[in-house]
């Protein structure tokens, strides 16, 4: 087992504990306390949530207005108050909409969070952003607001389907590009299953935690963790979110490296190539639609990050760096070389 991770945090300082299941159990029996739960989650373990109970379907329509009301309404017909303590237990799709409800419900009523993803485990569940998206802008409302707790329970892993499982290696892709050490990475046998994940689960968090240590809110440092962000974002919009987050984050990562690679002669290795294909080919058909310049751009331009021009997160000299790009000759060409090299993964 792990040890307890102590997060400080400008808002609240909160921990992060691993936990077995028959702990999460626990927790939901606890007076005032209100289980959200993902419905697949709850059909997997209809042991938890004996107590409130409110049971949600998760996809990217629940981070709407129209998603957040049903949360919205369930509290209040449960007579929930500012006494009310939210149990959250789902992936991160539940967790950006849960916590938004959360933070401005009765002015902000705590919440533990129990990650059930591994995207969720391994990146979402820290740093305290919650959002929902609004007209065709992603996670473009939304708050600063920490859990009181976070529980991570590797037994919810288990349920994963594998596309599920490869989205969230998705993240730990763009981790180990971040912290030079995508050629020792060993996301291709993680792939397998048969490696266990809580090791890397732990060293992930200990660094996106070093990272809001120095800045929480987004202001310098934070920013890089967006490092395939700024088209993953774009492309689950043109998608249509039939990409899933992480799958979109690994493509995105591709597009941040081939601009890289043309502005600042950034090497490519061939195994950043090899783990992408191969987390790829998990996922759905790649579609060149979703690839289409205009279309990205507007939604890229759109993005809360960008005020009409095109921030990217690139590696130059190993290094993270913010880049404004002038020259979108630069992004056609890398969505092209991008989309070439994965279109053959399914
Ligand atoms: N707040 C942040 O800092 C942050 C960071 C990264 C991503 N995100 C957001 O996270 C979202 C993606 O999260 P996600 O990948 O966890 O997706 P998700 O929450 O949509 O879960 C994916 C699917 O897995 C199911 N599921 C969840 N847990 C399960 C389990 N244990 N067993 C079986 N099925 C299970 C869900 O019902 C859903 O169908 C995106 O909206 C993204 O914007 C937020």
């Amino acid at each position: 087992m792990y040890s307890q991770i102590d997060v400080k945090s400008k808002i609240k300082d909160y921990s992060i504990k691993f936990e077995d299941l028959s702990h999460i159990i626990k927790l939901s029996n606890l007076p005032n306390t209100v289980t959200v739960i993902d419905s697949n989650v709850a059909h997997y373990f209809p042991q938890i949530g004996y107590g409130f109970t409110i049971s949600v379907d998760t996809n990217e329509n629940l981070k709407t207005w129209d998603g957040v009301k049903i949360i919205f309404d369930e509290l209040l017909s449960i007579k929930a108050n500012t006494n009310t303590q939210l149990l959250v237990i789902g992936g991160g799709v539940l967790q950006d909409a849960v916590g938004f409800c959360a933070s401005v419900f009765c002015r902000g009523i705590d919440y533990i969070l129990v990650p059930t993803t591994l995207l969720s485990q391994i990146d979402s569940c820290v740093g305290g952003k919650t959002s929902i998206n609004y007209g065709s802008r992603k996670n473009i409302l939304g708050t600063f607001y920490p859990p009181i707790e976070i529980i991570i329970c590797e037994e919810f892993l288990e349920g994963l389907s594998q596309e599920n499982f490869c989205s969230g290696l998705g993240e730990l892709y763009k981790f180990d590009i971040l912290r030079n050490k995508i050629l020792s990475s060993e996301i291709n046998e993680l792939i397998t299953r048969k490696q266990p994940v809580l090791e890397h689960i732990n060293e992930s968090l200990l660094y996106k935690i070093s990272i809001l240590e120095i800045d929480e809110f987004d202001k310098l440092e934070r920013k890089f963790l967006n490092f395939g962000h700024t088209f993953g974002h774009a492309l689950e919009i043109t998608s249509n979110y039939k990409l899933s987050h992480g799958y979109a984050v690994v493509i995105g990562c591709l597009i941040a490296l081939d601009v890289s690679k043309s502005l600042f002669g950034t090497h490519i290795y061939s195994k950043t190539i090899e783990i992408a294909k191969n987390l790829l080919f998990q996922t759905c058909p790649i579609e060149k639609d979703w690839f289409d310049f205009d279309k990205l751009m507007e939604c890229v331009k759109s993005d809360k990050k960008n005020t009409g021009c095109v921030n990217m997160v690139l590696i130059k000299d190993r290094q993270p760096v913010v880049q404004k790009i002038e020259d979108y000759s630069i992004i056609k060409r890398a969505l092209e070389n991008t989309y070439e090299a994965i279109r053959l993964c399914n």
